[in-house]
């Protein structure tokens, strides 16, 4: 077995040099590393917290946070926080109760008490002051995001959650195995697509496909560039590519436990390492059609009324805004609109005008939070269609709600008719 080396510094913080709240995070660390073998601890460029809805945390949850801001802990890397369960400025406005923002309030408190930026999105891959280079070790625990970090940046971080992630920056490390270590990097599946993927929605049901089957492995796809426009210079934009392989990262991130994958000639191990990246024993997958998850992602086909339509799941692109905005010029909508994205995306995106044209329809570009965080049946909302796959998939688990999923053109005619028309393929 091997043995977990710590500096001079890291064992003066497992003994409380620093007070009660970084021997706490320290304590998490160094579990951490020990039961998965690490040798030593990596110091991290970012983290990313995720468990910040109050929805997820309860009452137990808070309390806990606000022991350990209590106790004097601050992060000493930059940190970025998740989603919470409401629109933190017009949670209001948009009908949610006292009872539920009040903790989630003190819940950010705490957060920000430690020095963690309240950015409260999924995505914090888009933000041009955030956004990770290549190498960079991070610990990041929101899935979908740990799929972005590794697979389409090459950074490193595995799947931390909320504790870890929040002791992890309040030490500024984490314990290096996993996906920190180069041999954990190599593609485990060789993932042959021969159907069309022709929409955002479709990376979704890929995503499910092989999330399925691949569970926590890492999935190398040899042709998926064909379907992928080249990148953008700004990637942080958003744009068919990034927003493609973000819903992909997200599907295979919720139906299994993917945290790293690879595209041919496309994401940049793959684009210097080539087919060495594959393992020896790698299984090989051919998948030939999307209709098994769309099966099941459209969850209730007999659903036609819809209570709320959703779209930014992970939370949307500028490029994403842009396109419901163009959709959605001159029109009027018969049912509640959501596309959720963070702050600084909407703000971006309010300097050119798209969410004026959005909510002059009708809908919503909600920051801060997301159909399954948010506390959505005490808004009154059973019925939601979505072109996320990681919403579909999450939302009737987590909110209890019937589903239709389909790809964009299908959701904003639902929120203009009030009603979902068709099959997924039709
Ligand atoms: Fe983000 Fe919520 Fe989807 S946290 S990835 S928009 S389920």
């Amino acid at each position: 077995m091997s043995h977990l080396t710590l500096t001079v510094e890291e064992k003066s913080l497992l003994v409380g040099v620093e007070g009660p709240g970084v021997q706490r995070a320290m304590e998490i660390v160094v579990a951490l590393g020990r039961i998965y073998g690490a040798t030593d601890l990596v110091p991290v460029k970012h983290v990313q917290i995720a468990g910040v809805s109050y929805k997820n945390l309860g009452d137990a949850g808070v309390e806990f946070l606000n022991e350990w801001a209590g106790d004097g802990a601050k992060v000493r890397v930059p940190t970025t926080l998740n989603p919470a369960g409401m629109e933190l400025e017009r949670w209001q406005v948009m009908g949610f109760s006292p009872d539920f923002a009040k903790p989630q309030l003190s819940a950010i408190s705490a957060f920000v008490r430690m020095g963690v930026r309240p950015t409260m999105s999924c995505t914090p891959y888009l933000f041009p002051d955030i956004a990770p280079q290549r190498g960079d070790p991070l610990a990041w625990a929101e899935s979908s995001a740990v799929v972005w970090a590794n697979s389409v940046v090459g950074a490193s971080t595995n799947r931390e959650g909320g504790p870890s992630a929040l002791a992890a920056a309040i030490v500024g490390r984490t314990a290096r195995y996993g996906y920190h270590l180069e041999e954990n990097r190599r593609a485990t599946h060789v993932v042959e697509v021969r159907c069309p993927l022709e929409s955002t929605a479709d990376f979704g049901a890929l995503g499910y496909i092989v999330g399925k089957a691949v569970g926590n492995g890492v999935p190398y796809f040899p042709d998926l560039g064909t379907w992928l426009p080249p990148k953008p210079e700004d990637i942080t934009r958003g744009g068919v590519a990034g927003d493609r392989l973000k819903t992909l990262g997200a599907g295979v991130a919720a139906y299994g436990a993917v945290a790293l994958y690879h595209v041919g000639d496309f994401t940049p191990e793959a684009i210097d390492r080539g087919e060495s990246l594959i393992l020896p024993k790698a299984e090989h997958l051919v998948i030939d059609s999307l209709s098994p998850a769309y099966e099941i992602m459209d969850a209730n086909p007999e659903t036609t009324e819809i209570d709320l339509v959703t779209v930014g799941c992970p939370h949307a692109s500028l490029a994403e805004l842009q396109q419901v905005a163009e959709r959605l010029r001159g029109e009027r909508l018969a049912t509640r609109l959501w596309i959720t994205t963070s702050q600084i995306t909407r703000k971006r995106a309010d300097d050119e005008g798209w969410v004026e044209i959005i909510e002059a329809a009708g809908g919503e570009v909600v920051a801060d939070t997301c159909a399954v965080v948010a506390p959505v049946r005490s808004l009154g909302i059973k019925r939601m269609a979505t072109n996320a796959g990681k919403m579909a998939c999450y939302a009737p688990m987590h909110s209890g709600v019937d589903m239709r999923f389909g790809d964009l053109e299908q959701c904003l005619a639902a929120a203009i008719s009030g009603k979902w028309q068709g099959k997924y393929s039709e």
